[in-house]
């Protein structure tokens, strides 16, 4: 799956991948949040690279699907 190659590629550039799952981001919205943050501190990828990743970690960590 591309969106978890990205996840684990950029996100791990500067600490380890489950620093995610100390605190996971509970919504879409959370997780756009927490990667424009990480943007913030240096990460850089392509704004469609981003909105995969942001996506990803609602689906895998937060956001259960609506009713
Ligand atoms: C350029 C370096 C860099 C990259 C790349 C990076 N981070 Fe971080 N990250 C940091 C730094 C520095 C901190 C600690 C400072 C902070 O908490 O704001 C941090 C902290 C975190 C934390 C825990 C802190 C909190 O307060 O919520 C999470 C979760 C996190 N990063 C997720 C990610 C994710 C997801 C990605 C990929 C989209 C990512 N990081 C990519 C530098 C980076």
């Amino acid at each position: 799956m591309k969106a978890k190659r990205l996840f684990e590629t950029k996100c791990s550039e500067c600490h380890k991948t489950t620093q995610v799952e100390k605190k996971p981001p509970n919504s879409e919205a959370a997780a756009r949040a927490l990667v424009a943050r990480m943007v913030e501190e240096g990460l850089t990828a392509k704004e469609d690279e981003l909105a995969l990743i942001a996506r990803y970690l609602a689906e895998t960590y937060g956001a259960k699907p609506k009713p």
